[in-house]
């Protein structure tokens, strides 16, 4: 994720989410208690008001970490919610050698849902993740990564230029 702006195509620029971490767990009863907690109706108003969304994210137990999955959950119950029509773009890093493909497709599955537009290709799976990071200062080394990642996000700018803000 702190690598995208260095890598991204001129005008691209970043903005990065509110953090999820004060979202409670969904649970129908309490929704209807207390509405929508203030910090999940802070990260619709924040995909709402962007271009384009790119998810950078682990995989937990071959799927999407709890607190995120807990967060598109609330802002999926949000109404006009905001995903729908957006551009969505994704990447994963894991120590392991698949670097994430399978949360992958388990968040598309959940994108196909909120109605969002997934940019196919090309793919960001940054396996053994440990070798293409600098250990002291967390920057991305390993050039094939930066190049895929530029590619990624030049193919990202040209879907959002021609299937974005249609809302
Ligand atoms: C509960 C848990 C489950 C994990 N499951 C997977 C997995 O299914 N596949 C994988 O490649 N890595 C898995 N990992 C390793 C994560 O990819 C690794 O912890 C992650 O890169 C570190 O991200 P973090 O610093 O945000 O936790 C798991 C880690 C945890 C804590």
């Amino acid at each position: 994720m702190n690598a995208l702006p260095a890598l991204a195509p001129p005008g691209m620029t970043f903005a990065e989410a509110p953090s999820f971490r004060e979202i409670p767990l969904y649970d129908g009863d309490g929704h209807a208690a207390t509405g929508f907690p203030r910090a999940a109706t802070a990260l619709a108003d924040t995909i709402r008001a962007a271009d384009g969304v790119i998810f950078c994210t682990p995989e937990f137990n071959f799927s999407l970490p709890g607190g995120l999955k807990n967060a598109l959950d609330w802002v999926s119950r949000i109404p006009d919610q905001p995903f729908a029509g957006k551009p969505v773009a994704m990447q994963t890093a894991s120590p392991g050698p698949l670097g994430g493909a399978r949360v992958q497709y388990d968040l598309r599955k959940m994108l196909v849902y909120l109605d969002a537009l997934t940019l196919n290709k090309p793919e960001i799976f940054v396996g053994s993740c440990a070798n293409k990071f600098d250990e002291k200062t967390g920057a991305l080394t390993d050039q094939t990564t930066r190049d895929f990642v530029r590619q990624q996000l030049a193919a990202f700018a040209t879907f959002i230029a021609q299937h974005g803000a249609k809302r």
